[in-house]
C-alpha cells in the first residue's frame, strides 16, 4: 500500500525547528524526514545548501527522500527523473519538451549553523521573523566540539517548553535547588535565568547558574556554569501529534590550549544530557492539563503557555506547517 499524506496537519506552532544536525547530512546526502505528521525531503546540494521540500513528486507521488539523487542545486526523482530546485520548481523533465507550470513542490525556508539545520514552518505561509544565533562558543579551540544526542519521546511540545517555567519541579526531578529564578519574555524569545545549587561528579556541592533562551518555540540555548562552562543546544521537533524528536548537544570549556581526558568530557556531557532527559519519564506518562490547580510559588507557568501561544497565529485555509 502507499503512503498517505495530509494537506494540512494539526496545528504546529510557527517557528524555526531543527530538523537534522549538520553531521548527518553528508555532501550531496538525501534524507526522507517526516515531522508534523507529514513527509519531507531534505537534501544538500552541490553547492553545500541544504533545501528541504515536500517529499512527493507531483507526477506520479514519488517519495523524493528514497532514491532522489542530487545534481548540482536540485534534486532528482527516482522514478522519471524530473528535477526540482530548492524553491521547489521543476527544472527539469527529461523527456517532455514542456514543464507544466503547476509542476513543483513546497519548499521551506533553511538555515545551517552551529551544527543545525533549521527549516522554518509557518501555519500560515508567513517568512521568518527571527533567527536562532549563531553559537560562537563553537568556533573558539577553548570549548570541546560539541556532542550529540537524541531520543525520541511520546509527548508534545506543550510539556517540554512548560519546563523552563515549572520552579517547583527542579529538586525533585533534577536534585537542584534555585535560590533565584526569572523567566523574561522577549518577543519570539523566552529567557529563563537561573542561580542556583547542584552537585559535581564527586557530588560536592557546587553553584549552578544558567541562561538558557527559547528562540522560537522548539530550539533552546543554554549557557551553563556547572563544574565547567557549558554551552547546550536543546530543540524538539514532533514527529506525530503525540512523539516527537527532542535533540541535545553540549559543548563544554575546557579552557585555552587544554586537553581534558575524553572520560572527563564525556561525563560532564553525559551528565548534562541526562539532567535533561530526567525530565522525559515524567513527559511520557503525565497527561497535559488545560487548567492545572495551581500555587503561587509554582513559576510563571502562566506567562510562558502565553507565549507559547503567540506561534499559533490564525492559519491559512489551506496552510500546511
Ligand atoms: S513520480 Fe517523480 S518523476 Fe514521476
Ligand atoms: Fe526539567
Amino acid at each position: 500500500m502507499g503512503r498517505k499524506q495530509s494537506s494540512s496537519p494539526w496545528n504546529a506552532a510557527t517557528g524555526w525547528y531543527l530538523v537534522s544536525w549538520s553531521k548527518d547530512l553528508a555532501g550531496s546526502g538525501v534524507m526522507p524526514l517526516r515531522y508534523f505528521g507529514r513527509e519531507y525531503v531534505l537534501y544538500r546540494g552541490e553547492s553545500g545548501t541544504p533545501a528541504l521540500l515536500d517529499a512527493f513528486c507531483p507526477h506520479l507521488g514519488a517519495h523524493l527522500g528514497y532514491g532522489g539523487t542530487v545534481h548540482g542545486d536540485a534534486i532528482t526523482c527516482p522514478f522519471h527523473a524530473w528535477s526540482f530546485g530548492s524553491n521547489g520548481r521543476c527544472t527539469r523533465i527529461p523527456y517532455a519538451e514542456r514543464i507544466p507550470p503547476k509542476a513543483g513542490l513546497r519548499a521551506y525556508p533553511v538555515q545551517e549553523h552551529s551544527g543545525m539545520i533549521l527549516a522554518w514552518f509557518s501555519r500560515n505561509g508567513s517568512e521568518p521573523h527571527y533567527d536562532v544565533p549563531v553559537i560562537n562558543e563553537l568556533s573558539d579551540s577553548a570549548w570541546t566540539p560539541m556532542e550529540f544526542a537524541e531520543i525520541e519521546i511520546a509527548t508534545e511540545p506543550r510539556e517540554v517548553i512548560e519546563n523552563i517555567a515549572d520552579f517547583a519541579h527542579f529538586k525533585v526531578v533534577h536534585n537542584t535547588v534555585i535560590d533565584d529564578f526569572k523567566v523574561t519574555i522577549d518577543g519570539p524569545r523566552a529567557i529563563q535565568q537561573t542561580v542556583g545549587r547542584g552537585a559535581n561528579l564527586k557530588n560536592e556541592p557546587i553553584p549552578v547558574r544558567s541562561t538558557a533562551t527559547y528562540h522560537g518555540p522548539a530550539v533552546q540555548l543554554t549557557r551553563l556554569a556547572w563544574a565547567y562552562d557549558m554551552v547546550l543546544i536543546n530543540s524538539h521537533v514532533p514527529i506525530e501529534e503525540d512523539r516527537l524528536l527532542l535533540r541535545f548537544g553540549v559543548s563544554l570549556r575546557a579552557g585555552e590550549g587544554v586537553t581534558l581526558p575524553k572520560a572527563v568530557v564525556d561525563a560532564h556531557v553525559a551528565a548534562a544530557r541526562d539532567g535533561y532527559f530526567e525530565d522525559v519519564a515524567i513527559w511520557e506518562n503525565k497527561l497535559w492539563r488545560d487548567t492545572p490547580l495551581l500555587v503561587k510559588e509554582d513559576g510563571p507557568i502562566w506567562k510562558v503557555r502565553k507565549w507559547y501561544r503567540s506561534f499559533y497565529p490564525p492559519a491559512a485555509p489551506s496552510a500546511a506547517p
